[in-house]
């Protein structure tokens, strides 16, 4: 059945239009309709953006799939329709809409929605998107590392009450992938796995009600982004699925993630190298290995990350709750970070510095680090998992860690009633109400090494 772009209903467009922006407490960036600042000048009464006179896309803005020839049934190849659907509605003047419809399943292989367009542009998925299963499936002239990108996509957003399925299971089962291979072996060879979504040089994205599961990698990569809001999203993959990042950002700036629930196999969200004021806010994490900033400066690489605010984030079941990992032997510093409202709920190692960041053991120790300092840990509550000190501050030897403060932070053993301390390594810092467990290990003042030397403080 062809549904054509006339009998779309006037509620799903006046759906599209309405959450395109509706406000959420504590967004950073707010897509702003075309005559917003003609209507305040008025002196009218100030509407919310949402409410502001909506560019309502006349159904000949809606490029439903079909109607480009997918066949929607999770088999056939859908690749073409999706991009003729996209160039058409990014061609068009005015808010395009490239719309997969509920009631169908789509197969498409890796492709990138590339722009400038014309307009902004939504991409409602409303059935199930899919990519060819498995890497014997997968085109041998495709990316292995990507599978959705979309390219200088400024003003795009994703939205929809369907399902983007990655299929990451025979990927997953790659023998090499950690001990996938025989007898639990881990076995040489290139192990590409493709990103579900990737975000690569846009601006003023939004992400929102869209769920994902399975990716064969990260599910969402944002890289040389701006202005970026996530919102109210569900991604779910198993927690043994590797190296399965729920979001991971980097060299972006103004990020806000929020209300939404992660499950997977690695790092819920990770902040990379390059960002800076990311806002994450009402976020729940777990089965995952937790909120991470790094991994950062490896291979003697610069990192500067700074303005990281995380508030009210539940981490459950995790490997890490809040964490910063560095390698060995970068430059460049973390600074202005706040983990503040967060209820741990059996996490090991709930909170986290670990300068000394080896994936690839043995890992020598070098006289130069990421330098890391100002971050505040503020009501961090509740258990974890008896087998790892619940607060490890291991920084440098060389480059110590600076100004960690500690507030109000209370972690209990989730089973049995012995409390493990704290370990600290060269940190400085001051905990402001005593915490449990106690953190005497933490130095006071600023250390000799920082006056001493000049640390590359990036900005
Ligand atoms: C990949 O191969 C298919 C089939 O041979 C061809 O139709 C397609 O254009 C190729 N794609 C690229 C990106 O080269
Ligand atoms: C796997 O382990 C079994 C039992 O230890 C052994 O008999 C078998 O030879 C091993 N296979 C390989 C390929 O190493
Ligand atoms: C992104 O949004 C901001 C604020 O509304 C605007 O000034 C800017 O031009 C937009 N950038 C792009 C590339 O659309
Ligand atoms: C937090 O996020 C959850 C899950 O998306 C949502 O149900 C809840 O309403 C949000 N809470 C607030 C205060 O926005
Ligand atoms: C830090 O980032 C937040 C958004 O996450 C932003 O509102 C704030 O202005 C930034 N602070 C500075 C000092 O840039
Ligand atoms: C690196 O330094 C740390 C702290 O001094 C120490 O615990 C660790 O054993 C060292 N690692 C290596 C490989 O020398
Ligand atoms: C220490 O960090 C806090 C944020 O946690 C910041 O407000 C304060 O200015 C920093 N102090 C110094 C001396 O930089």
């Amino acid at each position: 059945m062809k549904l054509s772009t006339s009998k779309i209903p006037l509620f799903l467009l006046l759906s599209l239009v309405f959450s395109f922006s509706s406000p959420v407490h504590g967004r950073i960036y707010h897509p702003k309709s075309r005559h917003r600042h003609h209507q305040s000048s008025s002196g009218s009464i100030a509407l919310p953006p949402s409410m502001a006179e909506p560019p309502l896309p006349s159904p000949s803005n809606v490029f439903d799939v079909m109607t480009f020839g997918a066949a929607g049934n999770g088999v056939a190849d859908d690749t073409e329709p999706f991009r003729n659907a996209w160039d058409s509605a990014c061609q068009s003047s005015g808010a395009g809409v490239v719309l997969a419809p509920s009631g169908r399943s789509f197969m498409i292989r890796s492709i990138i929605f590339a722009g400038p367009c014309e307009g902004r542009i939504v991409f409602q998925v409303d059935g199930i998107v899919m990519p060819p299963n498995g890497p014997d499936s997968w085109p041998q002239n495709n990316s292995r590392r990507q599978w959705l990108v979309f390219y200088r996509a400024d003003e795009l957003t994703l939205q929809g009450a369907g399902l983007i399925d990655g299929r990451g299971q025979k990927w997953w089962d790659l023998p090499c992938k950690p001990h996938k291979g025989i007898n639990g072996t881990t076995l040489a060879g290139n192990c590409d796995s493709p990103v579900a979504l990737r975000f690569f040089m846009s601006s003023n994205l939004t992400v929102s009600g869209i769920k994902i599961r399975n990716s064969p990698q990260f599910h969402f990569r944002f890289d040389n982004c701006r202005n970026v809001i996530i919102d109210s999203i569900a991604i779910n993959s198993p927690a043994l699925s590797p190296n399965t990042d729920g979001i991971h950002v980097e060299n972006t700036y103004n990020v806000g993630i929020y209300n939404s629930v992660i499950s997977n196999g690695d790092d819920c969200i990770s902040i990379g190298s390059g960002s800076l004021n990311v806002e994450i806010e009402n976020v729940t994490c777990g089965p995952s290995h937790g909120i991470s900033i790094g991994s950062l400066g490896k291979k003697n690489s610069r990192a500067c990350v700074q303005n990281v605010t995380v508030r009210n984030a539940v981490i459950k079941h995790s490997d890490n709750g809040v964490r910063i990992k560095t390698w060995q032997g970068g430059t460049g510093s973390v600074s202005g970070v706040v983990f503040e409202g967060i209820k741990m709920d059996v996490v090991k190692n709930p909170i986290i510095i670990d300068q000394f960041y080896c994936l690839a053991k043995p890992c020598v120790n070098q006289t130069s680090a990421v330098f890391i300092s100002d971050v505040l840990y503020s009501d961090i509550k509740g258990t974890y998992d008896f087998r790892a000190p619940p607060i490890h501050l291991g920084c440098s030897d060389s480059v110590p860690c600076t100004n960690i403060t500690l507030t109000d932070v209370e972690l209990f053993p989730a089973e049995g009633d012995e409390i493990l301390d704290a370990f600290c390594w060269n940190a400085y810092g001051a905990e402001r109400t005593l915490t449990i467990p106690p953190i005497m290990c933490l130095l006071e003042g600023l250390p000799r090494s920082v006056m001493d030397y000049e640390v590359d403080r990036c900005y």
